[in-house]
């Protein structure tokens, strides 16, 4: 095996490969790298907005509509919203209009019960703290729960202090032994936000007006 030190007196090409073959590789490679960087500038010069040279254009399509590629943020700060007076509270993170899909954060007292329900779509829970009895398990802080599209569930009850995230594809129904009692899905659950921006607009307004008086 040959071994080139790296020293001043290093003489490229090596004298073992200052031959035709070796010459002729340099030359080669030397070419490609040429011809790479002509197609590389000619994808700068033609419009791609991240400078790479890719195998196709990506270039984003709805430039004229920037709200359909904005992100959507929401901040810790976001205040929780009280859904069972003192025992649970949802913060909504993503409502899905064509999709139907809806993120959520849950969190429930020790001792909340939430009803038997059906799943219309499929759901994904993460349990970030507390512990969570569903059906014959205990799901606790880290665990992971995936709930297939039609399954039928009874009630969940909240062991401890609670709090999961909860990713869901569709709508759930809940029911009890005279029927289905409520309905819930993406529009629910964004009538639930507004409701709750504009009771605290409300409260933020009423509190100004009695600060100026
Ligand atoms: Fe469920």
């Amino acid at each position: 095996m040959t071994v080139y030190r790296l020293t001043k007196e290093l003489v490229f090409p090596p004298p073992e490969l200052a031959d035709d073959d070796g010459l002729l590789a340099i030359g080669v490679a030397v070419g490609f790298a040429i011809v790479s960087s002509i197609i590389a500038l000619l994808a700068l010069l033609a419009g791609e907005q991240h400078g790479y040279a890719l195998m196709q254009r990506v270039a984003e399509l709805h430039t004229e509509r920037r709200e359909l590629l904005a992100d959507i943020i929401v901040r810790a700060s976001e205040p929780w919203i009280e859904t069972a007076p003192g025992m649970a509270w949802t913060k909504v993170l993503f409502t899905g209009a064509e999709s139907g899909r809806w993120v959520a954060l849950y969190r429930w007292n020790k001792g909340y019960v939430a009803p038997a329900h059906k799943h219309l779509s499929a759901a994904h829970t993460y349990v970030l703290k507390g512990r969570l009895q569903v059906r014959d398990g205990i799901l606790e802080a880290g665990d992971y729960d995936y709930e297939p599209n039609g399954v039928l569930h009874g009630e969940t009850t909240a062991l401890e202090d609670t709090e999961y995230l909860f990713v869901c594809d569709g709508p759930v129904v809940f029911y009890d032994a005279n029927g289905l009692v409520a309905y819930k899905g993406w529009e629910e659950l964004q009538r639930l936000k507004e409701a709750a921006s504009a009771k605290a607009a409300a409260a933020r307004a009423t509190a100004a007006g009695a600060a100026a008086s």
